[in-house]
């Protein structure tokens, strides 16, 4: 395929000692990003969602597909279908469809499959992938879906972040309910549903330990 041509690289660059800084203050600045599951129900404005989703769109993808779609959703009701849907998922997951060992590991996030923050947070976002697209009514392939939406929703929480707001990566699965609601094409499947908006005042994280460097980092 033709492309566009090139052009200069526009990005910035820096001495090393600025480079030092701020790759240390941006490990700390992410390092204190938790998932939160209490939500605020104060309002965020539509253009503060849109500069997040804009944000995630702007991550690589194989052969620049782009192949995501993230559908943003503060309507009221339609929230409230959504939650009801995901709690139905949710409660058979919980009661027979999770194995003991997974029951036994999620005991530290006090979880359950009441989802009050689907109704709660003020936007909740379904990211999509696509499998394929259409070109000019012609099924065209895309590549490294899952590795590509992935690293966009990877940009979209570290945007959330930035932003000062929260997040909770959910996978209230199966998710095929999800493209039934949304009324989605059949080229896109359900892949995180991502409730955004303030914390509660009073929130609570569970506490926990990240991996060390010596168990995440092999040198050569
Ligand atoms: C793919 C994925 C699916 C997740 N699904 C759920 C979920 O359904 N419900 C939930 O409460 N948390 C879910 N989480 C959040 C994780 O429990 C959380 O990221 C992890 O405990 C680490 O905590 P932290 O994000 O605060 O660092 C999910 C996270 C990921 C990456």
């Amino acid at each position: 395929m033709q492309g566009k041509g090139f052009e200069p690289y526009q990005g910035k660059t820096y001495p090393l000692d600025e480079v030092e800084y701020r790759s240390k203050s941006f490990l700390e600045f992410m390092e204190k990003r938790r998932t939160v599951r209490d939500f605020s129900d104060q309002p965020v404005p539509q253009s503060i969602i849109r500069n997040i989703i804009m944000t995630a769109s702007s991550a690589p993808s194989g052969a620049h597909k782009q192949p995501w779609v993230f559908c943003a959703i503060s309507n009221t009701e339609l929230k409230s279908v959504i939650r009801k849907a995901a709690e139905v998922e949710e409660y058979q997951n919980y009661h027979g469809r999770m194995s003991d060992e997974w029951l036994d590991e999620l005991k530290q996030f006090n979880t359950d499959w009441n989802k009050p923050f689907i109704d709660i947070a003020p936007w909740v976002i379904v990211i999509f992938r696509k499998a394929y697209d259409f070109e000019n009514g012609e099924k065209k392939k895309n590549y490294y879906v899952q590795e590509s939406v992935g690293i966009a929703t990877g940009f979209l929480l570290s945007a959330i972040h930035q932003a000062g707001l929260v997040a909770l990566t959910h996978t209230p699965s199966p998710m095929n309910f999800l493209g039934r609601i949304l009324e989605r094409p059949e080229n896109e499947k359900p892949y995180l549903l991502i409730p955004v908006g303030y914390p509660l005042e009073q929130a609570q994280v569970p506490t926990l330990e990240r991996k060390k460097e010596d168990e995440v980092i092999i040198w050569y």
